[in-house]
């Protein structure tokens, strides 16, 4: 069949340059909002005097039976089609013969599919946003559970000092806090209206671009029509957002993936999120925050594709930004298939508290607040260090504990010790003392949690 834009050329393309050039594959998730903007362009045409008023009327009520009939499956897309946009067009076409050629006037692909890729995302940005919410609660819980459980807090991954496992899940509590922010916030610029840019130039007919925008539910429109058809930042700008929300997922994931090895023990997922091992029967895997750790790397593909593909492009419309949407729609799905799976694992993992606890009184970590204790009784920060960690060494050569060492043993370092040491030393009481703003005592983690559940109202 002649292309729909034949006339300069017979409109006639070898198979293999079709499908080369063909969107409709990917595209045609759009159709809601193609459909849409193009019934807010038939009523602007309408209104204006552009087209007759029941021109208008009749292209926008074929255009209903066209959405009503591809929701409901009477209808299918034609991939034979060069994208959506023309596949509405033609079925429009079909329908109500010459009046539906009379849409595409005041209008360009290049306008429309730069307004149906900000509406289409809109959309999903909001589902998202959600979904981050989601999954702050089921973190939140979680942290309000064990907001007196005591684990080691780690630096290098080696053994620091004691914390409460919720002031660890609350940590990204507050990075995903950041991510809804930042999503939110790339949704202003997004919410900007395209249409009416046209093909590059604007447009001589007397349109009003403000009308069509409300009607879509625009904040604002593109004031300058070289921008409005070239700009793919929205797309960078989501990208960038949903990178760093992997990015946080993922170091989640690596930690839930430690968390429950044998080596640690300080949780065990639910079955409804681990697998097992088709050769060894003991194996229970976290494959599905092994999963998010490792879609994380395609988003930032996905990132990486769409700034690479802008970098070089002349104002303004050029073929290369139909390139923009696989990667998009890539990142959209899989950023929200990681957190459909990430809330529910995190609400039904088990916390081994006394593994934790276990762990918490091996690695000497009370070794500050045993400095601390001397820096009390008046003795300078750094001279109490060196004894502290005098008897860290001490402790390793005998095999014992911090707080198993007998007084006469610390009296060898100082006049200042008392028998009063070992309360000031106890693992749990070394996390209840730190009650900075921020810090790990449960009065702390309270009120963070207070923090974000107020923020989620
Ligand atoms: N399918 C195209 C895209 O996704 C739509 C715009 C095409 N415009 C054009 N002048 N060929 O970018």
């Amino acid at each position: 069949m002649a292309k729909m834009w034949a006339g300069r050329t017979a409109g006639q393309t070898d198979k293999i340059a079709d499908d080369f050039n063909s969107s409709i594959p990917f595209d045609c998730r759009m159709y809601k909002q193609d459909i849409k903007g193009s019934m807010a362009h038939a009523a602007m045409l309408g209104a204006k005097g552009i087209i007759a008023q029941e021109d208008a009327d009749k292209i926008i009520d074929a255009l209903q039976t066209i959405l009503d009939d591809l929701q409901s499956g009477a209808l299918e897309f034609d991939m034979s089609c060069e994208d959506i946009h023309m596949f509405v067009e033609q079925v429009l076409t079909e329908r109500i013969g010459d009046t539906g050629k009379k849409l595409h006037t005041a209008r360009s692909r290049n306008d429309q599919v730069a307004l149906d890729l900000r509406m289409y995302l809109r959309e999903e940005v909001s589902d998202i946003i959600a979904l981050v919410r989601e999954l702050i609660a089921a973190l939140t819980d979680k942290a309000e559970e064990n907001k007196a459980t005591i684990m080691p807090g780690y630096t290098h991954l080696q053994r620091a000092q004691p914390i409460s496992f919720g002031h660890h899940l609350m940590a990204y509590a507050m990075m995903l806090l950041r991510d809804a922010d930042r999503l939110g916030d790339a949704m202003k610029r997004m919410n900007v209206s395209p249409i009416g840019c046209c093909a590059l130039a604007g447009t001589t007919y007397d349109t009003d671009r403000y009308m069509e925008a409300a009607a879509l539910g625009f904040d604002e429109i593109a004031l300058n029509s070289l921008d409005g058809v070239s700009d793919r930042d929205y797309c960078v700008e989501l990208l960038s957002a949903f990178s760093v929300l992997m990015m946080h997922l993922s170091r989640m994931s690596e930690e839930i993936i430690l968390w429950s090895s044998w080596e640690f023990k300080f949780i065990e997922l639910s079955d409804n999120y681990t697998t097992g091992s088709s050769i060894m029967p003991q194996k229970k895997n976290p494959d599905m925050a092994e999963l998010i750790r490792g879609k994380t790397g395609r988003v930032y593909g996905d990132l990486m594709a769409i700034l690479t593909t802008l970098k070089g492009l002349p104002l303004a419309y050029n073929k290369d930004m139909q390139e923009d949407k696989e990667g998009i729609f890539d990142a959209v799905d899989t950023v929200k298939m990681c957190l459909k799976v990430a809330s529910p694992m995190i609400a039904q993992m088990k916390v081994l508290p006394e593994n934790m606890k276990r762990a918490a009184q091996e690695g000497f970590i009370n070794a500050t607040d045993l400095a601390d204790y001397l820096v009390k009784k008046g003795m300078p920060f750094r001279t109490a260090y060196k004894i502290s960690g005098r008897l860290v060494a001490d402790c390793i050569a005998k095999k014992t504990t911090l707080e198993a060492l007998p007084f006469e043993e610390y009296k060898k370092y100082s006049e200042l010790f008392d028998e009063d040491l070992y309360a000031d030393i106890d693992i749990c009481a070394c996390a209840e003392k730190r009650i900075s703003v921020g810090g790990t005592s449960v009065k702390s983690v309270e009120n963070q949690i207070q923090f974000v559940r107020n923020k989620l109202k």
